[in-house]
């Protein structure tokens, strides 16, 4: 690791700590979200690695996947909530604590305004158009990485809660009600679905799906995601929620899809 990376991860674990009680111990929602930076990180890595991304690209990508969440600790602090729409825009909050912070500041401008969009966008249903070279890498790899552990959290959250009863486990969404027919089309047409139509916990597993089929930028990313298996687990949770047969052959679709890029 390079040494401007020890120098950032130095700085970002000295501001988490300072959310840390006195016996060390960050709230357990932000310890959730620390775990989701390491994961992101990693991802990052991999993805910068398959894709090979060269020393610049590579760093900018890790540091932008570290600090891409670096507003949450404050965020649930002074709002106690994640809910953008509640409280604060989290990626443009990220972006403003790490430029107020000066952690970049040695790094070349070219690379700090990079890492610093980057994380001012990860959030972002579409990338402005224009962007290129080590700003859309950077960008790009962030946003495939953040899925890829969003991936991640969406299954441990199924297994480790008892969300059939318990309807805090995922937003008070319902879990017995179909999906609506808008986000199942959305998705098989390859169109962004409006959130505004997610209704059920049916419907935000199907967002996902979509991701995998048309959200990913990276071919690293889509192999990940396929070796991972995240695909085959939401077919089969859409199976256990008990989602009509559309919902399944939706996931048949992309399944497909994927053993066409992948078999050549
Ligand atoms: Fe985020």
């Amino acid at each position: 690791m390079t040494s401007a990376l020890v120098a950032l991860r130095r700085d970002y674990a000295g501001y988490v700590d300072t959310f840390r009680n006195g016996q060390g111990e960050l709230p357990a929602m932000m310890q959730l979200k620390l775990e989701h930076t390491a994961g992101v990180v990693g991802a990052a890595r991999l993805i910068a690695q398959g894709e090979g991304f060269d020393e610049t690209d590579a760093r900018c990508a890790e540091a932008a996947a570290l600090l891409h969440d670096t507003g949450r600790y404050e965020q649930l602090l002074r709002y106690n909530t994640f809910r953008d729409s509640d409280s604060v825009d989290h990626a443009v909050f990220s972006y403003e604590i790490v430029r107020s912070k000066g952690w970049l500041a040695a790094w070349p401008a070219r690379e700090r305004e990079a890492v610093l969009e980057a994380v001012r966008m990860h959030n972002r249903r579409e990338l402005p158009a224009g962007l290129a070279g080590l700003d859309l890498k950077c960008a790009c790899a962030v946003r495939d990485a953040d899925k890829l552990d969003i991936f991640r959290v969406l299954e441990e959250r199924i297994k480790s809660t008892d969300w059939r009863h318990d309807a805090r486990a995922f937003w008070n969404l319902p879990v017995n009600l179909p999906p609506d027919q808008e986000v199942v089309a959305a998705i098989r047409d390859g169109r962004p679905v409006d959130y505004q139509y997610i209704k059920s916990l049916a419907d935000f597993v199907l967002v996902q799906v979509g991701w995998i089929r048309s959200g990913l930028v990276y071919a690293t990313s889509r192999r990940l995601c396929r070796d991972r298996g995240h695909l085959e687990f939401r077919r089969r949770f859409l199976r256990e929620l008990g989602a009509p047969p559309a919902a399944d052959e939706l996931c048949a679709l992309v399944d497909a899809e994927a053993e066409r890029e992948f078999s050549l």
